[in-house]
This record gives structure tokens, sequence and C-alpha cells, in this order.
């Protein structure tokens, strides 16, 4: 704590905790007003935000120093704004402009602290905490937390199978290491649209079989096949990880190919079928009109697993939808009742194709690419899979939050 006190500067992972914890915060975010407006740094609740780009600071410029330029501006057109009794946050996409920024802020009286690395580290911030710990069995759920993406790594006798893998696979193989375990299966829920998927690099690391729906080994949109080396998941099939048994249930409507996983028969790796606060959307493919119907039978399945299932998602869309241990994981039986999706996935056919197709949100163009990449047809540059990465997951139908 003293240490904190002291810092003029947060980690990721401290700004992780401060949200989690529903801290209040004041984010000074000054990147252009297009990076501001297609990503924000968001919290349980609202975050206060206010986006002053760093160039109309640096406008008054008669000064040799940044933060005397900074300083003036923000004393002149912006302090009424700052909040005097919570911290307030410097953000900018690297770190290094907001370090300035903060710099100035704290002359003026602030208490003020820069983000290390800023958007692009916040990111590519990953939690790892165990959702559950029984006997030798341990399931982590690892959350990509700006931009809402879950994966899990499944342990039980020092073998594990890791589970939808995102794009920095060293974490995963990181994990093993401390924890003393074999990664011997990869497997993903589906051919993903919003992040690059870390298999087949996980694969090639561990040499373990990756493996993946085959009517997901087909680019949706351009219907070329996977230039990928896979392992057919299928209905029914089951992995044996230690003493447990994993079930695949090929649950098609976000994808055709879409698979959720039961372990043990009550933990559900759902990938993107069921969320904690609502449900995958059926257009990502293209064809929405198309899959919908297939999404509430796979949907009405899933339904029928006893109350007492563990739901572990493939997404979020909100922190909120997280526990008190900062977990997205929720019986079946509570989600049957609160998730608006499923509520409405137990009525007719044709009242959820409806509130399905009328609640779609919009449909990023970089995910057109990020299912080439994750079909093993194109292979960016880590600076183009970063691009391709920025910003939150729309996998799920439209923000109930906003109604
Ligand atoms: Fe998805």
């Amino acid at each position: 704590m003293e240490e904190r006190a002291q810092s003029t500067e947060w980690r990721a992972r401290e700004l992780y905790e401060h949200l989690d914890a529903g801290d209040s915060l004041f984010v000074l975010d000054v990147r252009n007003e297009d990076e501001f407006e297609s990503w924000k740094i968001e919290g349980r609740g609202d975050v206060p935000t206010l986006n002053v780009p760093y160039y109309e600071m640096l406008e008054v410029d008669e000064h040799d120093d940044v933060v005397d330029s900074f300083a003036e501006y923000l004393a002149g057109k912006v302090v009424e704004e700052l909040p005097r009794d919570a911290s307030i946050l410097a953000v900018c996409a690297k770190g290094d402009t907001s370090e300035y920024v903060a710099e100035a802020l704290r002359r003026l009286g602030f208490d003020a602290f820069n983000l290390v690395g800023g958007t692009a580290a916040w990111g590519d911030f990953y939690r790892f905490a165990p959702v559950v710990e029984e006997g030798s069995t341990k399931v982590w759920q690892v959350s990509r937390s700006a931009r809402g993406c879950l994966s899990y790594v499944l342990v039980d006798g020092g073998e594990a199978v890791v589970i939808d893998p995102l794009r920095h696979v060293d974490r995963y193989l990181e994990l093993a290491e401390r924890e003393g375990f074999e990664i011997r299966r990869i497997l993903d829920t589906h051919g993903h649209a919003d992040h690059i998927s870390g298999g087949p690099k996980l694969a090639a690391a561990t040499g373990a079989p990756y493996a993946l729906h085959p009517y997901d080994a087909i680019h949706p949109l351009d219907v070329l096949p996977a230039r990928l080396e896979y392992d057919y998941l299928k209905e029914g099939r089951t992995f044996e990880i230690g003493a447990l048994t994993l079930r695949s249930l090929h649950v098609p409507g976000h994808t055709l190919g879409q698979v959720a996983f039961l372990a043990d028969e009550r933990w559900l790796f759902s990938g993107d079928s069921i969320f904690i606060d609502s449900i995958a959307r059926p257009d990502l493919g293209g064809r929405g009109e198309t899959w919908a119907p297939l999404h509430h039978a796979a949907l009405r399945r899933l339904l029928e697993l006893p109350d007492e299932t563990l739901v572990l998602p493939g997404h979020f869309a909100h922190l909120d939808e997280a526990d008190a241990r900062g977990l997205f994981a929720a019986p079946l039986g509570r989600l049957r009742r609160e998730n608006e999706g499923l509520v409405m996935a137990a009525k007719e056919r044709e009242e959820f194709v409806r509130y399905i197709l009328a609640s779609l949100p919009r449909f990023p163009e970089e995910y057109v690419e990020i299912k080439r990449v994750n079909a093993g047809l194109v292979q960016p540059s880590e600076a183009r899979a970063s691009e391709l990465e920025i910003g939150k997951n729309v996998c799920a139908l439209a923000d109930v939050h906003d109604g």
C-alpha cells in the first residue's frame, strides 16, 4: 500500500484492481478523438472520463518544456472539469505522452497517475484467476480484461487442456511452468472473429494437438478452407484430462462449428453460446437469419442441463458481470431466470429469431480479417495483429446495459 501511495504511475494490473474494486477514479484520456471513440477504459460502473487530445494542449506552446505547455492548457481550459477528490489517471496510446500530462496535473495539485504502457498495455493485460479448485482439479479463468475475452486452463493430475487460448501464448506457458503441469490439448470452441486465437501457436510451442470443429475451418465469407493443422472436434467427442472427462457438445448458432465442453458433467465451457448477461450473436458469419434458428435449438439443448451446471463463458461485455471475486461464472439455474437471451430462448422459435435479429450490434470490419487469420489464410505481423485486436469484443447481442 505504501509503495502504491508514493508511486506516480499505475501498471495495467493496478488499473484492473481499481476498476474491479469500483474505486473512485477519473480518466483523462489524451489520445485523438477517433481512438478514444473506438475504445475507452470501462469499469464495473461508469468511469468518468474526459478526452482532451494531447496535440490540442500543445497549441498554447510558447514553452520549451512540454509539461509547462500541458499545465498551462489544463489550468486555463480543463481544470474546472477535473475532480479534486478522486485519483486522475492520465492515459494515452503507449503511456509516454500521458506521463507528462500526469506530471502537469500533479503540478496543479491533482492526485494524478500515469498509465504505464497506455491503452496498449491495458489491452494486453491478462488476469489468471482460479474459478474452480476441487481436490486435484483446478480451472483457471484467463481474462483479457480490456477486451472482454475469456479463456480457460483446466488442470487435473498434472495434465491440462487449454480452451480458447488468446493470442499471447507465453502467458499460458509461464503458468504451466509455474504450476508444474503439462498442456496436453488445445481446444477452440469456435473460429473466432473478435480476437486472434492462440491455438495454433500454443500447439506449436507445446506439441499438443489443436482441435476445432471442421465447419469453422472454412472462412464463412470468403468460403475458403483453413490452411492450418487441426484435429476434428465433433458432437460427443471426449477428452481425458487426468481423471476428468471433457465432452463436446455441438451447439451451432454463433458459428456453424460452435462447440461447448462439459467437464465432469458439471462445468460448462460455453464458448460463444451463453454469456452471463447475454447470449452470442448469430450473424458474424454473414448468415444471421439462417443461423438464428440453429442458435435457438442449441440454446434449448443447453437449457436442458441441470441448474447447478456452472457456466463459464467465452466473453463478457462489462466488468460488472463478474462476481465479487472478479470471476465470470454462474450456475445455469440462475442464468435461465436472469439472462434475457436465455429467457427468450425458452420461447417459441419465431419469437426468439425476431428478438435476436432486432438486437444485433455493429459488425466490425476487422472481424472478417481476424477470421482469415484464425483460418491460417493470412499471417499478420505483431503490429497488425495488435491493430486488429483494438477495442472490446462485440460477440454478444446488443448491450443490455444501454437498453
Ligand atoms: Fe465469437
